[in-house]
């Protein structure tokens, strides 16, 4: 048999290669838990391991579980990874994100919606800026997330906001502030959970969790922070845009080339719902989309 991949399919797996082979050189990422992040909620559902460079959530009938960061942050390249709940997890939702906690807040989420076991997990991304969200992306993905530990970054800086799985692009907001729309310039804390979401999260809610399956467990490691912290309630977040941060130079403003093209091809092939083409939703296409 033979295996033949069009030039797009080659970019895109040497991307992945490359990005593998970043991570390796970048070396094992092993800060404590307690250096950069506290537990938030969930106390008695959260277990510590190998010396705290790994966490474990886990949720059942009485209580998910959740962690934050003890700073905030008005800009950085984040990530963590995560080993999602195997087998039937339908309702259960894993979550990463960074939010401000304010009345009209800024918040960047990734989240994982649980499915039955052999079904595939989604993950959803939205954007909120100055308490609007609505804009949901949800992805399918390459690989098994609940098989093995992958990464998940959120690059924040003055130009755009770019979400990464494994170093793959798969999505990016940029500041449009030029045509009116609103960028996040909150401070924002980094914060994860796992919970229970299947009032909406699987099949829109239709598919229930069962708790026969309880404790559903995730796990998280990577717990370095590159991040520019920064007060909550700080005005002077203009600090954090300084090109004395790496995540602000000016080869982390637009994606490279072949960033790009795997970008485009992660979307075709894997991006199963995007709040900008859904017209009854948003009867005109949002600004931020154009
Ligand atoms: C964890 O961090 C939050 C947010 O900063 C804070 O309110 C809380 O007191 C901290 N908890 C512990 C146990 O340090
Ligand atoms: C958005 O970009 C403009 C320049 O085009 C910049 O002046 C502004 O600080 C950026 N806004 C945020 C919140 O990063
Ligand atoms: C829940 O899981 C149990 C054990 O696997 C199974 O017997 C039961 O049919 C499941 N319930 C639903 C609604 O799928």
């Amino acid at each position: 048999m033979k295996f033949i991949m069009n030039s797009c399919q080659v970019i895109f797996f040497a991307v992945v290669l490359l990005g593998g082979i970043l991570h390796l050189s970048r070396g094992r990422d092993d800060v404590n838990f307690d250096i950069n992040y506290n537990i938030t909620w969930g106390n008695d559902h959260v277990l510590s391991l190998d010396q705290g460079r790994e966490v474990q959530l886990s949720m059942d009938i009485q209580s998910g579980a959740g962690f934050g960061s003890k700073l905030s942050y008005g800009s950085g390249f984040f990530h963590i990874r995560i080993k999602l709940p195997e087998k039937d997890s339908a309702g259960v939702v894993t979550a990463y994100y960074l939010t401000s906690h304010t009345n009209y807040h800024d918040e960047l989420d990734f989240e994982f919606l649980g499915n039955r076991e052999g079904k595939p997990i989604t993950l959803q991304t939205n954007v909120f800026v100055d308490g609007l969200g609505n804009r949901e992306q949800r992805f399918l993905l390459w690989f098994d997330p609940t098989a093995d530990f992958h990464t998940y970054e959120i690059l924040w800086n003055q130009h755009h906001v770019v979400f990464y799985v494994d170093d793959i692009p798969i999505r990016i907001f940029k500041n449009k502030t030029n045509i009116g729309v609103n960028y996040p310039s909150q401070p924002m804390q980094i914060e994860a959970s796992l919970w229970n979401g299947d009032s909406w999260a699987t099949d829109g809610g239709q598919t229930k969790t069962n708790w026969s399956h309880a404790p559903f467990k995730a796990h998280f490691q990577g717990f370095n922070v590159g991040g520019c912290p920064l007060d909550q309630n700080s005005i002077n977040i203009h600090r954090c845009y300084s090109s004395n941060y790496w995540w602000n130079d000016r080869k982390f403003w637009k994606l490279d080339k072949n960033q790009q093209k795997a970008y485009q091809q992660v979307r075709q092939k894997y991006m199963n719902y995007d709040y900008c083409s859904d017209r009854s939703r948003h009867p005109n296409i949002p600004p931020d989309c154009v």
